[in-house]
């Protein structure tokens, strides 16, 4: 481990995201891991638990994460953003998820990244009408902010086939037919995450409006299933404590959490 730490210092052109990182052959969930260290060491903010395979990897809303083994990113970055309050976790989450689109859109080529990826509210990563990576952040709060937050990423980057019970997945390789390098994907997550979160801790307006920028189906009239009725409706923003809001056919307006829409 110690020399793998010391090449991380060599390598990373973070100041502090990845320059701590255990790198993993396999572990359960790499969130887990992290909590579970997080409770007997003292670990510095940007420590990273990555793995080549999870066990049990976990999604959102308790649902698992597949990721075939060595071909993706799987990781966990803690971070303690004492500098936010509880009621405003989700800024952090538009802040992960705009540093995970800016990622793949550094990575993919040009016309094809511009055009096509975007951010499905709350915070998965679409390339066009498909599943490419997803966030699982997982805060704790002390007294009247939060203290640490561990910042779950997967992202499909070289694997090919997905199981059938997956809804619509992807990868970076079935999206652009190119091969990745996993350990140059992972510093350059690294330096992303860290441009957005020093942006946050500097009170930026640009993740707001990069966010909303980014924002799938803005302003597109589709179908939702909205509290068990299908509806017809467009996205017209995304409330400060992370509501959708929407437009029904008719004029409505509709404020959302996830437990109440669907995308159809
Ligand atoms: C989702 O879209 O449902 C969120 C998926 C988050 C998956 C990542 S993989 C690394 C980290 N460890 C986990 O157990 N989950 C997250």
């Amino acid at each position: 481990m110690v020399k793998e730490l010391l090449l991380s210092l060599l390598l990373m052109k973070t100041l502090f995201t990845g320059q701590y990182c255990i790198k993993l052959d396999k572990t359960d969930s790499t969130n887990s891991h992290l909590i579970e260290l997080l409770a007997t060491d003292n670990l510095p903010e940007g420590a990273v638990v990555i793995t080549k395979k999870q066990e049990r990897g976990r999604g959102q809303r308790g649902t698992n994460w597949e990721s075939e083994s060595g071909k993706n990113l799987t990781l966990s970055i803690l971070l303690k953003p004492t500098f936010l309050k509880p009621d405003e976790q989700f800024v952090l989450s538009k802040a992960i998820a705009v540093a995970v689109a800016d990622f793949i859109i550094s990575l993919i080529p040009r016309p094809l990244s511009l055009a096509s990826v975007k951010i499905k509210w709350p915070n998965d990563i679409y390339i066009g009408n498909k599943k490419v990576a997803g966030i699982l952040i997982e805060n704790s709060v002390s007294g009247n902010s939060l203290c640490h937050s561990i910042i779950g990423i997967g992202i499909n980057v070289n694997q090919e086939k997905f199981s059938a019970e997956l809804l619509n997945p992807t990868s970076m390789k079935l999206e652009t037919g190119k091969e990745f390098h996993l350990e140059e994907c992972f510093e350059q997550l690294c330096s992303c995450i860290e441009k957005r979160y020093l942006q946050l801790r500097n009170h930026s307006k640009e993740i707001d409006s990069d966010y909303l920028k980014n924002i799938y189906r803005f302003d597109e009239w589709a179908n939702y299933n909205y509290k068990g009725e299908i509806i017809k409706a467009r996205i017209i923003g995304v409330s400060k404590i992370g509501k959708l809001v929407l437009e029904r056919e008719g004029g409505e307006v509709l404020e959302c959490d996830v437990k109440e829409i669907s995308f159809l």
